[in-house]
Protein backbone atom coordinates (compact mmCIF):
# COMPACT_ATOMS: atom_id res chain seq x y z
CA UNK A 1 0.00 0.00 0.00
CA UNK A 2 2.74 2.59 0.79
CA UNK A 3 4.49 1.54 -2.07
CA UNK A 4 1.46 2.51 -4.29
CA UNK A 5 1.03 5.98 -2.19
CA UNK A 6 4.97 6.68 -3.57
CA UNK A 7 4.11 6.03 -6.86
CA UNK A 8 1.17 8.00 -6.85
CA UNK A 9 3.01 10.78 -5.26
CA UNK A 10 5.72 10.64 -7.83
CA UNK A 11 3.02 10.36 -10.78
CA UNK A 12 0.89 12.70 -9.56
CA UNK A 13 3.99 15.39 -10.04
CA UNK A 14 4.93 13.93 -13.11
CA UNK A 15 1.36 14.71 -14.33
CA UNK A 16 1.06 18.11 -13.29
CA UNK A 17 4.49 19.49 -15.09
CA UNK A 18 3.46 17.96 -17.83
CA UNK A 19 -0.04 19.07 -18.31
CA UNK A 20 1.30 22.49 -17.12
CA UNK A 21 4.26 22.19 -19.84
CA UNK A 22 1.55 21.07 -22.31
CA UNK A 23 -0.74 23.89 -21.28
CA UNK A 24 1.51 26.83 -20.46
CA UNK A 25 -0.99 29.56 -21.10
CA UNK A 26 -3.45 28.26 -19.09
CA UNK A 27 -1.64 26.42 -16.37
CA UNK A 28 -4.35 24.43 -16.17
CA UNK A 29 -4.52 21.19 -13.91
CA UNK A 30 -7.20 18.14 -14.19
CA UNK A 31 -5.52 14.98 -13.40
CA UNK A 32 -8.24 11.98 -11.86
CA UNK A 33 -5.45 9.74 -10.38
CA UNK A 34 -7.11 6.75 -10.04
CA UNK A 35 -4.97 3.48 -7.47
CA UNK A 36 -6.51 0.59 -9.24
CA UNK A 37 -5.27 -1.65 -6.36
CA UNK A 38 -5.92 0.60 -3.27
CA UNK A 39 -9.84 -0.89 -1.86
CA UNK A 40 -11.62 1.37 -0.25
CA UNK A 41 -15.25 0.64 1.32
CA UNK A 42 -18.16 -1.25 -0.52
CA UNK A 43 -20.51 1.51 -2.18
CA UNK A 44 -23.93 0.29 -0.63
CA UNK A 45 -26.37 -0.12 -3.55
CA UNK A 46 -28.52 1.93 -1.04
CA UNK A 47 -27.58 5.13 -1.64
CA UNK A 48 -29.21 4.91 -5.12
CA UNK A 49 -32.42 4.64 -3.98
CA UNK A 50 -35.62 6.58 -4.39
CA UNK A 51 -38.35 8.39 -2.75
CA UNK A 52 -42.15 8.58 -2.87
CA UNK A 53 -44.41 10.51 -0.93
CA UNK A 54 -48.63 10.99 -1.10
CA UNK A 55 -47.62 14.24 -2.58
CA UNK A 56 -49.37 15.10 -5.97
CA UNK A 57 -48.87 12.96 -9.05
CA UNK A 58 -45.77 11.28 -7.03
CA UNK A 59 -48.47 7.62 -6.01
CA UNK A 60 -51.61 8.54 -7.37
CA UNK A 61 -51.31 9.16 -11.23
CA UNK A 62 -47.58 8.59 -11.26
CA UNK A 63 -47.06 5.06 -9.69
CA UNK A 64 -50.69 3.58 -9.04
CA UNK A 65 -53.72 3.83 -11.98
CA UNK A 66 -55.95 0.86 -10.37
CA UNK A 67 -56.15 -2.24 -11.34
CA UNK A 68 -59.50 -0.69 -13.91
CA UNK A 69 -56.86 1.39 -15.31
CA UNK A 70 -56.62 1.78 -19.14
CA UNK A 71 -52.97 2.46 -18.47
CA UNK A 72 -51.53 -0.60 -18.71
CA UNK A 73 -51.08 -1.54 -15.25
CA UNK A 74 -50.02 -4.77 -12.84
CA UNK A 75 -52.21 -5.24 -10.03
CA UNK A 76 -52.91 -1.34 -10.25
CA UNK A 77 -49.25 -0.27 -11.11
CA UNK A 78 -48.34 1.67 -14.25
CA UNK A 79 -46.03 -1.46 -16.37
CA UNK A 80 -44.05 1.16 -17.96
CA UNK A 81 -42.64 2.68 -14.31
CA UNK A 82 -42.41 -0.28 -13.46
CA UNK A 83 -40.02 -1.56 -16.41
CA UNK A 84 -37.85 1.48 -16.27
CA UNK A 85 -37.32 1.51 -12.64
CA UNK A 86 -36.40 -1.98 -13.21
CA UNK A 87 -33.81 -1.03 -16.12
CA UNK A 88 -32.41 2.05 -13.64
CA UNK A 89 -31.65 -0.80 -11.09
CA UNK A 90 -33.64 1.09 -8.25
CA UNK A 91 -32.38 -0.67 -5.10
CA UNK A 92 -34.77 0.79 -2.16
CA UNK A 93 -37.92 2.45 -2.35
CA UNK A 94 -39.13 5.07 0.29
CA UNK A 95 -42.76 5.75 1.33
CA UNK A 96 -45.37 7.01 2.37
CA UNK A 97 -43.39 10.24 3.26
CA UNK A 98 -42.43 13.22 3.96
CA UNK A 99 -44.11 15.11 5.80
CA UNK A 100 -47.18 12.64 5.01
CA UNK A 101 -45.03 9.87 7.13
CA UNK A 102 -46.36 11.76 10.51
CA UNK A 103 -49.78 12.19 9.80
CA UNK A 104 -50.46 8.44 7.97
CA UNK A 105 -52.60 5.89 9.54
CA UNK A 106 -52.09 3.16 8.00
CA UNK A 107 -54.85 0.54 9.03
CA UNK A 108 -57.01 3.32 7.05
CA UNK A 109 -54.80 1.71 3.97
CA UNK A 110 -55.73 -1.33 4.24
CA UNK A 111 -59.03 -4.06 3.68
CA UNK A 112 -61.46 -3.69 0.89
CA UNK A 113 -60.58 -0.60 -1.19
CA UNK A 114 -64.11 0.48 -0.89
CA UNK A 115 -64.37 0.41 2.19
CA UNK A 116 -61.26 2.04 3.30
CA UNK A 117 -61.20 5.57 4.62
CA UNK A 118 -60.60 8.88 2.49
CA UNK A 119 -58.73 11.67 4.47
CA UNK A 120 -57.08 14.87 3.59
CA UNK A 121 -53.78 15.16 2.87
CA UNK A 122 -53.16 18.33 4.86
CA UNK A 123 -49.31 19.02 3.79
CA UNK A 124 -49.26 18.98 0.25
CA UNK A 125 -52.55 20.55 -1.69
CA UNK A 126 -55.14 19.68 1.00
CA UNK A 127 -56.86 16.96 -1.65
CA UNK A 128 -58.91 14.38 -0.39
CA UNK A 129 -56.99 10.51 -0.95
CA UNK A 130 -58.91 7.49 -1.08
CA UNK A 131 -56.15 5.38 0.68
CA UNK A 132 -56.45 2.74 -2.58
CA UNK A 133 -52.51 2.69 -2.32
CA UNK A 134 -51.59 1.14 1.17
CA UNK A 135 -49.33 -0.97 2.58
CA UNK A 136 -50.41 -4.18 0.52
CA UNK A 137 -50.23 -2.18 -2.82
CA UNK A 138 -46.38 -0.38 -1.49
CA UNK A 139 -45.01 -3.93 -1.04
CA UNK A 140 -46.28 -5.26 -4.38
CA UNK A 141 -44.98 -2.66 -6.19
CA UNK A 142 -41.38 -3.58 -4.24
CA UNK A 143 -41.63 -6.59 -5.75
CA UNK A 144 -42.67 -5.65 -8.71
CA UNK A 145 -39.32 -3.59 -8.82
CA UNK A 146 -37.19 -6.45 -7.21
CA UNK A 147 -36.23 -3.73 -4.35
CA UNK A 148 -35.95 -3.33 -0.46
CA UNK A 149 -38.79 -1.38 1.02
CA UNK A 150 -37.95 1.44 3.31
CA UNK A 151 -41.02 2.42 5.22
CA UNK A 152 -41.20 5.60 7.21
CA UNK A 153 -43.47 5.29 10.20
CA UNK A 154 -45.66 7.71 12.02
CA UNK A 155 -44.29 9.12 15.38
CA UNK A 156 -45.57 13.07 15.35
CA UNK A 157 -49.12 11.46 15.34
CA UNK A 158 -49.13 8.49 16.12
CA UNK A 159 -48.54 6.13 18.43
CA UNK A 160 -46.24 3.54 19.63
CA UNK A 161 -48.98 0.58 19.37
CA UNK A 162 -49.93 1.66 15.91
CA UNK A 163 -46.38 1.58 14.95
CA UNK A 164 -45.54 -1.63 16.54
CA UNK A 165 -48.56 -3.24 15.19
CA UNK A 166 -47.56 -2.11 11.67
CA UNK A 167 -44.54 -4.31 11.84
CA UNK A 168 -45.99 -7.34 13.24
CA UNK A 169 -48.53 -6.83 10.30
CA UNK A 170 -45.52 -6.56 7.84
CA UNK A 171 -42.68 -9.20 8.85
CA UNK A 172 -44.34 -11.97 11.44
CA UNK A 173 -45.47 -15.11 10.77
CA UNK A 174 -46.36 -15.81 14.09
CA UNK A 175 -50.43 -16.41 15.14
CA UNK A 176 -51.59 -13.39 16.36
CA UNK A 177 -54.65 -10.43 15.70
CA UNK A 178 -52.42 -8.46 13.16
CA UNK A 179 -51.07 -11.18 11.24
CA UNK A 180 -54.55 -13.01 11.11
CA UNK A 181 -56.00 -9.23 10.02
CA UNK A 182 -53.33 -9.66 7.34
CA UNK A 183 -54.26 -13.04 6.52
CA UNK A 184 -58.07 -12.24 5.90
CA UNK A 185 -56.15 -8.91 3.76
CA UNK A 186 -55.49 -11.31 0.87
CA UNK A 187 -51.71 -12.06 2.34
CA UNK A 188 -50.64 -14.81 4.09
CA UNK A 189 -46.82 -15.06 4.29
CA UNK A 190 -44.93 -11.59 6.19
CA UNK A 191 -43.47 -9.69 3.65
CA UNK A 192 -39.48 -8.63 4.67
CA UNK A 193 -38.93 -4.70 5.65
CA UNK A 194 -35.39 -3.41 5.38
CA UNK A 195 -35.65 0.05 6.71
CA UNK A 196 -37.77 1.97 8.39
CA UNK A 197 -37.68 4.86 10.13
CA UNK A 198 -39.10 6.22 12.85
CA UNK A 199 -40.52 9.37 12.06
CA UNK A 200 -39.75 11.99 9.52
CA UNK A 201 -38.08 15.83 10.12
CA UNK A 202 -39.95 15.63 14.05
CA UNK A 203 -37.86 19.01 14.40
CA UNK A 204 -40.42 20.49 11.89
CA UNK A 205 -44.15 18.84 10.03
CA UNK A 206 -43.28 15.67 12.30
CA UNK A 207 -44.01 16.98 15.56
CA UNK A 208 -41.73 20.39 15.98
CA UNK A 209 -39.59 18.40 18.51
CA UNK A 210 -36.43 19.60 20.49
CA UNK A 211 -33.36 16.79 19.15
CA UNK A 212 -33.81 15.90 23.64
CA UNK A 213 -37.40 15.10 23.31
CA UNK A 214 -36.83 13.32 19.55
CA UNK A 215 -34.23 11.48 21.24
CA UNK A 216 -36.35 10.04 23.90
CA UNK A 217 -39.38 9.44 22.17
CA UNK A 218 -37.37 7.48 19.48
CA UNK A 219 -35.87 5.02 22.10
CA UNK A 220 -39.39 4.38 23.04
CA UNK A 221 -40.65 3.99 19.68
CA UNK A 222 -37.62 1.56 18.99
CA UNK A 223 -38.15 -0.30 22.06
CA UNK A 224 -41.07 -1.79 20.31
CA UNK A 225 -40.00 -2.43 16.79
CA UNK A 226 -39.16 -5.91 16.80
CA UNK A 227 -37.51 -7.99 14.40
CA UNK A 228 -40.08 -10.91 13.90
CA UNK A 229 -39.57 -14.11 12.00
CA UNK A 230 -35.50 -13.98 10.28
CA UNK A 231 -36.53 -10.01 9.39
CA UNK A 232 -33.43 -7.45 10.56
CA UNK A 233 -34.96 -4.29 10.49
CA UNK A 234 -32.60 -1.54 9.82
CA UNK A 235 -34.17 1.34 12.17
CA UNK A 236 -33.39 4.67 10.77
CA UNK A 237 -34.00 7.81 13.38
CA UNK A 238 -35.08 11.34 12.44
CA UNK A 239 -32.03 13.16 11.90
CA UNK A 240 -31.25 17.33 10.99
CA UNK A 241 -31.87 19.47 7.99
CA UNK A 242 -28.33 20.15 6.09
CA UNK A 243 -25.88 22.14 8.73
CA UNK A 244 -28.23 21.31 11.94
CA UNK A 245 -25.28 19.69 14.03
CA UNK A 246 -26.32 19.72 17.57
CA UNK A 247 -28.88 17.27 16.69
CA UNK A 248 -26.99 15.01 15.54
CA UNK A 249 -24.44 15.69 18.80
CA UNK A 250 -28.00 14.66 20.46
CA UNK A 251 -28.60 11.61 18.48
CA UNK A 252 -25.29 10.30 19.17
CA UNK A 253 -23.47 11.02 21.80
CA UNK A 254 -25.60 9.26 24.40
CA UNK A 255 -25.25 4.85 23.83
CA UNK A 256 -28.66 4.43 24.87
CA UNK A 257 -29.83 6.79 22.50
CA UNK A 258 -27.75 5.40 19.62
CA UNK A 259 -27.84 2.05 20.53
CA UNK A 260 -31.36 2.42 19.45
CA UNK A 261 -31.30 2.66 15.58
CA UNK A 262 -28.88 1.65 12.69
CA UNK A 263 -28.72 5.04 10.54
CA UNK A 264 -29.09 8.09 11.48
CA UNK A 265 -30.77 9.94 8.57
CA UNK A 266 -30.48 14.22 7.06
CA UNK A 267 -31.84 15.94 4.32
CA UNK A 268 -30.91 18.57 2.49
CA UNK A 269 -32.35 20.35 -0.47
CA UNK A 270 -30.28 22.49 -3.08
CA UNK A 271 -32.51 25.56 -3.48
CA UNK A 272 -31.40 28.71 -5.10
CA UNK A 273 -32.05 32.30 -3.84
CA UNK A 274 -33.76 30.94 -0.90
CA UNK A 275 -37.27 29.81 -0.54
CA UNK A 276 -39.92 32.40 -1.36
CA UNK A 277 -37.86 32.28 -5.28
CA UNK A 278 -36.32 29.36 -6.24
CA UNK A 279 -36.22 30.20 -9.83
CA UNK A 280 -37.55 28.00 -12.58
CA UNK A 281 -36.67 24.53 -13.44
CA UNK A 282 -36.09 25.40 -16.96
CA UNK A 283 -36.19 29.01 -17.67
CA UNK A 284 -32.84 30.01 -15.69
CA UNK A 285 -29.20 31.51 -16.21
CA UNK A 286 -26.26 30.92 -16.14
CA UNK A 287 -25.85 32.34 -12.57
CA UNK A 288 -28.75 30.12 -11.57
CA UNK A 289 -26.88 27.34 -12.86
CA UNK A 290 -23.71 27.67 -11.15
CA UNK A 291 -25.22 28.60 -7.96
CA UNK A 292 -27.24 25.23 -8.63
CA UNK A 293 -23.69 23.88 -9.05
CA UNK A 294 -22.29 25.46 -5.57
CA UNK A 295 -25.05 24.47 -3.63
CA UNK A 296 -24.94 20.60 -4.91
CA UNK A 297 -21.35 20.59 -3.69
CA UNK A 298 -22.17 21.61 -0.09
CA UNK A 299 -23.53 18.07 0.31
CA UNK A 300 -20.02 16.96 0.94
CA UNK A 301 -19.03 19.16 3.45
CA UNK A 302 -22.46 18.54 5.16
CA UNK A 303 -21.70 15.18 5.24
CA UNK A 304 -18.10 15.02 6.40
CA UNK A 305 -19.69 17.52 9.46
CA UNK A 306 -21.98 15.29 9.97
CA UNK A 307 -19.38 12.23 9.90
CA UNK A 308 -17.26 13.73 12.26
CA UNK A 309 -19.67 13.86 15.13
CA UNK A 310 -20.69 10.43 14.44
CA UNK A 311 -17.21 9.35 13.99
CA UNK A 312 -16.51 10.44 17.31
CA UNK A 313 -19.24 8.35 19.16
CA UNK A 314 -18.83 5.38 16.82
CA UNK A 315 -15.38 5.31 14.99
CA UNK A 316 -15.80 1.69 13.80
CA UNK A 317 -18.71 3.09 11.58
CA UNK A 318 -21.61 0.94 12.74
CA UNK A 319 -24.24 3.43 11.99
CA UNK A 320 -24.99 4.64 8.53
CA UNK A 321 -25.88 8.10 7.34
CA UNK A 322 -28.86 7.83 5.41
CA UNK A 323 -29.48 11.20 3.14
CA UNK A 324 -33.23 10.23 2.73
CA UNK A 325 -33.93 12.86 0.86
CA UNK A 326 -31.57 15.48 -1.13
CA UNK A 327 -32.40 16.83 -4.85
CA UNK A 328 -32.84 20.26 -6.65
CA UNK A 329 -36.16 22.19 -5.20
CA UNK A 330 -37.00 24.53 -8.18
CA UNK A 331 -40.65 26.64 -8.02
CA UNK A 332 -43.75 24.50 -9.46
CA UNK A 333 -44.14 24.33 -13.52
CA UNK A 334 -46.63 27.23 -14.09
CA UNK A 335 -50.15 26.81 -13.46
CA UNK A 336 -49.76 23.71 -11.50
CA UNK A 337 -50.61 23.02 -8.07
CA UNK A 338 -48.18 24.73 -5.75
CA UNK A 339 -49.00 21.85 -3.49
CA UNK A 340 -47.64 19.42 -6.13
CA UNK A 341 -44.20 20.37 -6.37
CA UNK A 342 -43.87 19.58 -9.85
CA UNK A 343 -41.04 20.68 -11.82
CA UNK A 344 -39.20 19.65 -14.64
CA UNK A 345 -35.59 18.40 -14.96
CA UNK A 346 -33.10 19.43 -17.30
CA UNK A 347 -29.08 18.83 -17.85
CA UNK A 348 -28.62 21.19 -15.33
CA UNK A 349 -30.38 18.25 -12.95
CA UNK A 350 -28.34 15.70 -14.34
CA UNK A 351 -25.00 16.88 -13.64
CA UNK A 352 -26.27 17.84 -10.18
CA UNK A 353 -27.24 13.99 -9.43
CA UNK A 354 -23.90 13.32 -10.68
CA UNK A 355 -22.12 15.57 -8.32
CA UNK A 356 -24.35 13.65 -5.32
CA UNK A 357 -23.73 10.02 -6.61
CA UNK A 358 -19.86 10.42 -6.70
CA UNK A 359 -20.02 12.35 -3.18
CA UNK A 360 -21.57 9.44 -1.75
CA UNK A 361 -19.70 7.08 -3.42
CA UNK A 362 -16.88 9.28 -1.96
CA UNK A 363 -18.13 8.69 1.74
CA UNK A 364 -19.12 4.99 1.02
CA UNK A 365 -17.59 4.16 4.64
CA UNK A 366 -20.68 6.07 6.57
CA UNK A 367 -23.27 6.59 3.76
CA UNK A 368 -25.45 3.84 3.65
CA UNK A 369 -28.47 4.60 2.45
CA UNK A 370 -29.74 7.86 0.40
CA UNK A 371 -33.19 9.01 -1.33
CA UNK A 372 -33.52 11.01 -4.37
CA UNK A 373 -36.72 13.45 -3.88
CA UNK A 374 -38.62 11.91 -5.44
CA UNK A 375 -38.70 9.66 -7.88
CA UNK A 376 -42.08 10.12 -10.37
CA UNK A 377 -43.93 13.85 -10.98
CA UNK A 378 -42.16 15.33 -7.68
CA UNK A 379 -38.95 17.44 -6.98
CA UNK A 380 -35.93 16.37 -9.00
CA UNK A 381 -38.19 13.13 -10.68
CA UNK A 382 -36.67 10.39 -12.46
CA UNK A 383 -39.70 10.26 -14.48
CA UNK A 384 -42.39 11.89 -15.26
CA UNK A 385 -46.32 10.90 -16.54
CA UNK A 386 -49.23 12.70 -18.04
CA UNK A 387 -51.80 9.82 -18.47
CA UNK A 388 -50.67 7.29 -20.67
CA UNK A 389 -47.52 9.20 -21.50
CA UNK A 390 -44.26 8.58 -20.02
CA UNK A 391 -41.00 10.50 -19.73
CA UNK A 392 -37.48 10.02 -18.67
CA UNK A 393 -35.54 12.97 -16.98
CA UNK A 394 -31.89 13.53 -17.73
CA UNK A 395 -31.70 12.67 -13.83
CA UNK A 396 -33.15 9.24 -14.92
CA UNK A 397 -30.47 8.71 -16.62
CA UNK A 398 -27.61 9.52 -14.58
CA UNK A 399 -28.84 7.01 -12.15
CA UNK A 400 -28.78 4.19 -15.10
CA UNK A 401 -25.27 5.15 -16.22
CA UNK A 402 -24.17 5.14 -12.39
CA UNK A 403 -25.91 2.15 -11.34
CA UNK A 404 -22.75 0.25 -12.03
CA UNK A 405 -21.59 1.65 -8.63
CA UNK A 406 -23.55 -0.63 -6.66
CA UNK A 407 -21.86 -2.92 -4.44
CA UNK A 408 -18.74 -1.90 -5.83
CA UNK A 409 -15.76 -1.37 -4.32
CA UNK A 410 -14.72 2.37 -3.59
CA UNK A 411 -10.83 3.40 -5.59
CA UNK A 412 -8.55 6.00 -3.91
CA UNK A 413 -8.81 8.75 -6.50
CA UNK A 414 -7.16 12.11 -6.35
CA UNK A 415 -8.81 14.69 -7.94
CA UNK A 416 -7.20 17.95 -8.92
CA UNK A 417 -8.82 19.88 -11.45
CA UNK A 418 -9.61 23.66 -12.08
CA UNK A 419 -12.13 25.85 -11.11
CA UNK A 420 -14.97 27.07 -12.49
CA UNK A 421 -15.34 30.39 -11.85
CA UNK A 422 -19.02 32.85 -12.31
CA UNK A 423 -18.59 36.35 -10.40
CA UNK A 424 -16.17 36.13 -7.66
CA UNK A 425 -16.95 32.35 -6.77
CA UNK A 426 -15.03 29.24 -7.60
CA UNK A 427 -16.46 25.65 -7.48
CA UNK A 428 -14.56 22.57 -8.76
CA UNK A 429 -15.18 22.23 -12.31
CA UNK A 430 -14.98 18.45 -12.41
CA UNK A 431 -16.48 16.00 -9.88
CA UNK A 432 -15.11 12.50 -9.75
CA UNK A 433 -15.31 8.82 -8.26
CA UNK A 434 -14.39 5.31 -9.45
CA UNK A 435 -15.00 1.84 -8.10
CA UNK A 436 -14.40 -1.72 -9.16
CA UNK A 437 -16.82 -4.66 -9.32
CA UNK A 438 -16.99 -8.10 -8.49
CA UNK A 439 -15.78 -8.83 -11.99
CA UNK A 440 -12.87 -6.50 -11.64
CA UNK A 441 -14.42 -4.17 -13.99
CA UNK A 442 -13.25 -0.38 -13.50
CA UNK A 443 -15.42 2.69 -13.30
CA UNK A 444 -15.42 6.33 -13.50
CA UNK A 445 -17.83 8.36 -13.39
CA UNK A 446 -16.78 12.24 -13.88
CA UNK A 447 -18.94 15.20 -14.74
CA UNK A 448 -18.18 18.50 -16.03
CA UNK A 449 -19.95 21.27 -14.06
CA UNK A 450 -18.77 23.86 -16.72
CA UNK A 451 -21.37 24.73 -19.07
CA UNK A 452 -19.26 26.63 -21.63
CA UNK A 453 -16.12 24.83 -21.48
CA UNK A 454 -14.73 21.81 -22.61
CA UNK A 455 -12.25 20.09 -20.14
CA UNK A 456 -9.80 17.27 -20.55
CA UNK A 457 -9.05 15.07 -18.07
CA UNK A 458 -5.96 12.49 -17.61
CA UNK A 459 -6.26 9.89 -15.36
CA UNK A 460 -3.18 8.19 -14.86
CA UNK A 461 -3.87 4.62 -13.02
CA UNK A 462 -2.07 2.77 -10.79
CA UNK A 463 -1.31 -0.63 -10.08
CA UNK A 464 -3.03 -2.61 -12.69
CA UNK A 465 -3.13 -2.43 -16.13
CA UNK A 466 -6.12 -2.16 -18.66
CA UNK A 467 -6.50 -2.78 -22.29
CA UNK A 468 -10.28 -1.98 -22.91
CA UNK A 469 -12.11 1.21 -22.59
CA UNK A 470 -15.74 2.21 -23.45
CA UNK A 471 -17.76 5.07 -22.44
CA UNK A 472 -21.28 6.43 -22.27
CA UNK A 473 -22.03 10.00 -22.08
CA UNK A 474 -24.97 12.58 -21.15
CA UNK A 475 -24.94 16.05 -22.36
CA UNK A 476 -26.62 18.41 -24.58
CA UNK A 477 -26.25 21.47 -26.50
CA UNK A 478 -28.66 23.97 -24.40
CA UNK A 479 -28.04 24.16 -20.10
CA UNK A 480 -31.11 23.74 -20.18
CA UNK A 481 -32.74 20.99 -22.43
CA UNK A 482 -34.97 18.46 -20.99
CA UNK A 483 -37.50 15.85 -22.33
CA UNK A 484 -41.10 16.19 -22.23
CA UNK A 485 -44.12 14.08 -23.86
CA UNK A 486 -43.77 15.77 -27.00
CA UNK A 487 -40.49 15.94 -26.99
CA UNK A 488 -39.33 12.80 -25.18
CA UNK A 489 -35.62 12.17 -26.03
CA UNK A 490 -34.29 15.60 -26.67
CA UNK A 491 -31.02 14.72 -23.27
CA UNK A 492 -30.43 10.69 -23.94
CA UNK A 493 -27.05 8.89 -23.21
CA UNK A 494 -25.05 7.93 -26.17
CA UNK A 495 -22.08 6.09 -26.86
CA UNK A 496 -18.60 7.99 -25.92
CA UNK A 497 -14.90 7.50 -27.32
CA UNK A 498 -13.66 10.59 -26.55
CA UNK A 499 -11.01 9.10 -24.78
CA UNK A 500 -7.20 7.36 -25.54
CA UNK A 501 -5.82 4.73 -23.39
CA UNK A 502 -1.98 5.15 -23.91
CA UNK A 503 0.76 3.86 -21.07
CA UNK A 504 -1.04 3.37 -18.43
CA UNK A 505 -3.00 6.83 -18.65
CA UNK A 506 -6.58 7.46 -19.90
CA UNK A 507 -6.98 11.00 -21.53
CA UNK A 508 -10.88 11.87 -21.38
CA UNK A 509 -12.32 14.93 -23.36
CA UNK A 510 -15.19 15.59 -21.12
CA UNK A 511 -17.58 18.41 -23.33
CA UNK A 512 -19.12 20.94 -21.27
CA UNK A 513 -22.10 20.25 -19.54
CA UNK A 514 -21.56 16.40 -19.14
CA UNK A 515 -21.77 13.73 -17.55
CA UNK A 516 -19.77 10.65 -18.82
CA UNK A 517 -19.43 6.57 -17.33
CA UNK A 518 -16.45 4.53 -18.85
CA UNK A 519 -15.60 1.42 -17.59
CA UNK A 520 -11.95 -0.38 -18.00
CA UNK A 521 -11.49 -4.29 -18.30
CA UNK A 522 -7.97 -5.89 -18.66
O1 LIG B 1 -39.95 16.10 -0.38
C1 LIG B 1 -40.87 17.05 0.04
C2 LIG B 1 -40.83 17.31 1.53
O2 LIG B 1 -39.61 17.87 1.89
C3 LIG B 1 -40.92 16.09 2.41
O3 LIG B 1 -42.24 15.69 2.61
C4 LIG B 1 -40.32 16.56 3.69
O4 LIG B 1 -39.76 15.52 4.44
C5 LIG B 1 -39.31 17.59 3.25
O5 LIG B 1 -39.39 18.76 3.98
Amino acid sequence: MKKSFILLLILTVLNAGYSVAQNETSREINQLVIVANHRGPVISKDIYGQFSEHLGYCIYGGLWVGPESKIPNTYGIRNDVIAALREMKIPNLRWPGGCFADTYHWKDGIGPTEKRASIINTNWGGVTEDNSFGTHEFMKLTELLGCDAYINGNVGSGSVKEMSEWIEYLTSDAESPMTRLRKENGRDKPWKVRYFAIGNENWGCGGNMTAKFYANTMRQYSTFLHNYSGNRLYRVACGPYDYNYDWTETLMKDPSTRNMFQGLSIHYYSVVDGWNYKGSAINFTEREWFETMRLNLKMDEIIRGHSAIMDRYDPGKTKGLVVDEWGNWFNVEPGTNPGFLYQQNTMRDAVTAAIHLNIFNQHADRVKVANLAQMVNVLQAVILTKDDKMVLTPTYYVFKMFSVHQNATLLKTDLECEDYTYGDKHIPAISASASVDKDGKLHISMANLNPGKAITVTCPLIGETFGKVTGQILTAKAMNAYNSFDDPDVVKPAGFNDFVLKDGTLTVDMPSKSVVVLELTH
